[in-house]
């Protein structure tokens, strides 16, 4: 597959996950490879790199053999490697990364609504699934249902004003169907309030709480975590890659519960989060309110 992605704090992971020959690694979030195919390259020749992703678009063949491919939620995490582990041969897991949300091949597609301008704002992961695309919870949430959505997932500060217009919209008979349609309802309202434009687009926060609440991604997280920690064998690491504080803070509270008291499960290896370098958020501007997270099995 052809990527735009760069992969995002490529040097931190490695540093942590520290991947050697032989050993086995799941990517729980394989997007356009970057991470795995740098991993594949040190565990080589007799390591093998599980790539998860829930679009199918980037999981198809893989013309390496030690990367096997599946398309599926990482939150079947288990049945995932049970399955795996059993066709391939793999008997340990030396670590798992994650690195949440959304791939720049993704952004860039114009057929799911993820970018500002595309068409039909469906914003799934898994275009088959029969989860609700967004417009159709656009059309069926009420007023303050969409409003708290804004909030909670997206911390959005018009989320009144903006969850108003959407079912005014839909009361009118022009509801909205496409991400370009939001896009501009949001772009209205902030020009109404703000006289200067902001840097960000001032649809970014409610894109992001749609897509978490269409594909349920604080469940995911929440569901993955623990599981990833049983699959790992004892000294081997879980890196997590979160891109705004409410994804921080879910990874931040599961990890502090696992690593508490006797019973601890894993030690914390990042007492503070890591942040990209300034030269990475130069040449990858994406990068900039990434936070990395890494644990180690006890
Ligand atoms: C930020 S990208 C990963 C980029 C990748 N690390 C790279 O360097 O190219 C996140 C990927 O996670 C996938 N994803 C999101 N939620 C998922 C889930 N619940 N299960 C599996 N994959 C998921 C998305 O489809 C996307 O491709």
């Amino acid at each position: 597959m052809i990527t735009i992605h760069e992969p995002v704090m490529l040097k931190e992971v490695l540093r942590f996950l520290d991947p050697r020959p032989s050993q086995n690694f799941i990517d729980c979030t394989f997007g356009g490879g970057g991470h795995s195919l740098a991993i594949l390259e040190l565990v080589k020749p007799d390591g093998k790199v599980i790539g998860i992703d829930w679009d199918r678009r980037v999981v198809q063949d893989s013309h390496n053999s030690n990367l096997i491919l599946v398309n599926d939620n990482y939150r079947n995490l288990k049945d995932i490697v049970k399955r795996v582990s059993e066709r391939h041969g793999i008997d340990r897991i030396d670590g798992i990364l994650l690195d949440l949300g959304l791939s720049s091949d993704q952004l860039a597609s114009d057929d799911r609504g993820f970018g500002f301008s595309g068409g039909e704002l469906d914003l799934r992961f898994d275009a088959s699934s029969d989860l609700p695309k967004a417009y159709e919870l656009l059309e069926s949430l009420s007023e303050k249902e969409i409003k708290d959505i804004l909030i909670e997932y997206g911390e959005e500060p018009l989320a009144g004003a903006i969850a108003k217009k959407i079912v005014e919209s839909r009361k009118n008979g022009q509801p909205i169907r496409t991400a370009s349609d939001l896009a501009e309802l949001v772009s209205a309202i902030y020009r109404r309030r703000f006289a200067k434009p902001s840097k960000r687009h001032p649809a970014t926060r409610v894109f992001q709480a749609l897509r978490i609440a269409v594909n349920d991604e604080y469940g995911n997280i929440n569901s993955v975590l623990p599981k990833a920690i049983d699959t790992l064998s004892a000294g081997a690491r879980l890196a997590v890659i979160t891109f705004h504080s409410g994804e921080d803070r879910i990874v931040k509270n599961i990890f502090k519960e696992l690593a508490k008291g006797d019973t601890a499960r894993i030690k914390i290896l990042t007492k503070k989060p890591i942040e990209p370098s300034e030269a990475e958020v130069v040449k990858n501007p994406r990068s900039r309110s990434a936070k990395l997270r890494v644990v180690e099995k006890i």
